[in-house]
This record gives C-alpha cells, sequence and structure tokens, in this order.
C-alpha cells in the first residue's frame, strides 16, 4: 500500500487541526458573501478542553462545505484544508484499494451508496447522449436480481428502463443463459446502449457478481457498454479479504465503483464514495453552478467536510494492516458461525470472502429470526431468507445464543 498508512493520534490530531486551520476562520475573517457559518454557539457547545481530544468534532463545529469534485479543475477556497484530505481518502480508496493509476481517477464523498450509484448512471446517460447521440429509449440498465433498490430509484428519476437479470436460487450467480438471452431481446427491440450495475456483494447475500460475465456477452452482441461496480457494502471487505479480485481499476471493464464508510467502515451517516476513471464525471458539469468556485460535478450540492475528515481519520487510525486485522476478525467470526450452521444440517448462502451469511428461512421460526434481529429478504408476504452480518457488534458470544436456540428446535 503506497498511500495507506497508520497514523499516531497525535498525529491524527496534529494534521486535522491543520486542515481546519485553513478553512476559513468566521470569527476572524471578512467573508461577507459566503452563506455559511462554523455551528451556532448559542444552541451548540463550541468550545472547551473536551474538543482537544475530539478532532471529529471540532469538524463539525468548524463546519467546512466540501462542495463539488475536488480531483478535477478548482475549487472552492474557503474549505481546502478538508478538501485535501478528502483528497487523501480518495487516494487511497482508488489507488491502494482499487488499483487505479496515479492521477488516473476522479471521485468525492457522496451522501451514500444510493447517491454514488445513481451519480454512475447519470455519468452514463449522458456520455451515451454525447457521444452517440442516444435517445432514452436506446438506453438500459442492466442488474441482478439481488441487486439494490437504489438502481431502481435510478432508473426512476433518469427515465431509463431496468432489467433485472436472474440469479440462480442456491449460488445467487446470475445466469449466463438468462443474460444472454435478456440482451439479444433488448437488442432486437432497440435498445443499443447498456449501463450495467455490476454488485461487489449484495445487500442481502454478500454475494458477487462477475464483471466480466457481462461484458464478454455485451461484446459478443457488440453493443457499447458502461460498467459500475456498487461496493457500497463490499467495498471495505472484499478486495481486502479476496486479494486475487479483479473488480478494480486494473480490469479495463470496470469504468466506476460505489463504496460506502458509513457500512463497514462505521463512518457517520452520510459518508459513500463514488469512483471513476478519468474524463468521465465531466459528462455531468453543471454549467449553470456559476456560484462555486471550481466545477459542480456531482449529484449532491453543500456537503459536510467533517463526513470527509471522519473517512480520513477511520482510514489512517487503522492503516491498511489494522484493517486487514479487523476484516480477518470478522471473517473468522463468518467462518465459525457456517460451521456451526453446517453441523446443524441448516442450509446458508455464504462468499466466503465476506462476512455475511443468509440462512434458508424454513429453517428459522419467525420468533427467534425477530428475536435475534436476523433481517428477512422481504417484509410483505413470505420471505425465503434470513440474514445475519458480522460487524464490530455481533460476536462469538451472541451468535452463540442464536446457535443454541436453533439447536433446541431441532
Ligand atoms: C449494495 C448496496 N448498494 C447501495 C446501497 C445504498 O446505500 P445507502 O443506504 O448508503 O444509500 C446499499 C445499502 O444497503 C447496498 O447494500
Amino acid at each position: 500500500m503506497k498511500y495507506w498508512k497508520k497514523f499516531s493520534k497525535e498525529k491524527l490530531i496534529k494534521k486535522i487541526d491543520k486542515a481546519l486551520e485553513s478553512t476559513v476562520d468566521f470569527e476572524n475573517s471578512n467573508y461577507l458573501g459566503y452563506p455559511v457559518s462554523k455551528l451556532d454557539e448559542n444552541v451548540f457547545n463550541t468550545s472547551g478542553a473536551f474538543l482537544n481530544d475530539s478532532p471529529l468534532l471540532k469538524s463539525f463545529i468548524a463546519n467546512p462545505n466540501n462542495i463539488g469534485c475536488h480531483t478535477v479543475g478548482k475549487s472552492e477556497e474557503a474549505f481546502k484544508g478538508s478538501q485535501k484530505l478528502e483528497k487523501e481518502v480518495i487516494r487511497v480508496l482508488a489507488v491502494d484499494i482499487f488499483k487505479a493509476v496515479e492521477n488516473e481517477y476522479d471521485g468525492y464523498i457522496a451522501t451514500g451508496g444510493t447517491e454514488a450509484n445513481m451519480q454512475a448512471l447519470w455519468i452514463y446517460r449522458n456520455l451515451f447522449k454525447k457521444e452517440y447521440n442516444a435517445n432514452l429509449d436506446e438506453m438500459v440498465i442492466l442488474s441482478s436480481e439481488d441487486t439494490h433498490y437504489s438502481v431502481h430509484k435510478g432508473s426512476n428519476l433518469l427515465s431509463i428502463e431496468n432489467v433485472s437479470i436472474p440469479v440462480d436460487f442456491n449460488s445467487r450467480e446470475i445466469i449466463k443463459g438468462e443474460l444472454d438471452t435478456i440482451v439479444k431481446n433488448l437488442i432486437s427491440e432497440g435498445k443499443k446502449y447498456f449501463m450495467v450495475i455490476s454488485n461487489m456483494a449484495t445487500t442481502m447475500f454478500g454475494s458477487v457478481d462477475n464483471p466480466d460475465m457481462y461484458a464478454e456477452i455485451l461484446e459478443k452482441y457488440k453493443v457499447v457498454y458502461k460498467i459500475h461496480v456498487d461496493g457500497a457494502f463490499g467495498g471495505f471487505i472484499y478486495p481486502i479479504s479476496n486479494k486475487q479480485s479483479t473488480i478494480n481499476f486494473k480490469n479495463p471493464h470496470v469504468s466506476s465503483i460505489t463504496i460506502d464508510a458509513h457500512k463497514m467502515l462505521q463512518a457517520p451517516y452520510g459518508t459513500g464514495v463514488f469512483l471513476c476513471r478519468k474524463n468521465l464525471i465531466e459528462n455531468v458539469l453543471t454549467k449553470e453552478a456559476q456560484y462555486v468556485d471550481g466545477m459542480d460535478l456531482t449529484i449532491v450540492g453543500s456537503r459536510s467536510g467533517a463526513n470527509a475528515i471522519a473517512v480520513w481519520m477511520i482510514l489512517f487510525s487503522y492503516g491498511y494492516y489494522g484493517w486487514f486485522e479487523k476484516i480477518s476478525t470478522l471473517l473468522l467470526r463468518t467462518e465459525w458461525f457456517c460451521e456451526q450452521l453446517t453441523n446443524l444440517n441448516i442450509e446458508y448462502y455464504r462468499n466466503p470472502f465476506m462476512n455475511i451469511v443468509t440462512l434458508k428461512s424454513e429453517y428459522v421460526p419467525s420468533n427467534l429470526a425477530q428475536k435475534y434481529g436476523l433481517v428477512p429478504d422481504t417484509h410483505n408476504g413470505k420471505n425465503n431468507w434470513y440474514k445475519v452480518i458480522m460487524m464490530d457488534h455481533v460476536e462469538i458470544h451472541d451468535l452463540l445464543k442464536f446457535v443454541k436456540a436453533l439447536k433446541n428446535i431441532k
């Protein structure tokens, strides 16, 4: 890892203090035209010794606005410090985790996975319009039936049809023959431009799609396509646990990636990440954003610089090896849990590189599922599955109680 280091607490605090110093100081400066300020001291406790050890609270109080995208063009002068830390986060993710070539990527901290997925669709829609004069009816979104509903939202907002590809019930793998037939039929209906959302861990199963399978079929039919990887859940696990993973920017089929920091990374809500190759994000330039210094290339407008600082703090508190250890512990717990289920002859799905185990519902009485907070695949009607996610708060101690309860009903 070139950039993903571990810093001491003192160093973290020093660097954040420095970043906040270069955020506009509303107390002592003349910024008459800025419609922003630090948090209201009449309402919030904005000073005191407790802040010395709380760089994130200090950041929320300073309230920098990281509006815009900072990997390209100019940015607002007033928030340089938090923009710099954001750029460092994007560099670690793009170069160290997702193997992008140095300076050949763009990205920003989005509000979450939903926005990052929509940002990708928005970019590709505009790209297809600009490069091929495509109309909306000629475009289509492809994604597996296990894909997160944010893609359906994106389809609705952009008025582009979304077609779900069936997966095998047990392996949760996209059925290649079905994908082939669907693409062939869509072409015969007049579709020419394909946007793919390929999951790097689905919400319910932790299953990982193979983007190369999409590419193979779309190339066979010689259509124009772009592939976006939805790593909202798996982005901070799968590339770390699966060292052979080719779902990254070394893979020419992958154009952009979503990652959420407010899931596995336990950052405050409002911290997703959007990454893409260079020369794509300009497709969503909003020229009318005249009052913002720099280019507005993001769906969201104003956004908290403190969220970027939070992700920066988490990444550099752990460093790569610290994070690797954390993920490894969660995966060991997952393996332990799977062993217990196997011993009980309970059927489940699990991707070996992921920390999600999804049990067939026929083995779990609904009162037990409710008692232990398992999540069903549907809240409407009969569900087929329940999932358990190994996070920091799900320890073997907790799993053991559930396993004992399962044993008792056998
Ligand atoms: C795979 C996947 N994509 C997208 C999202 C949407 O993320 P957010 O809730 O951060 O908008 C989720 C959320 O669970 C997800 O699991």
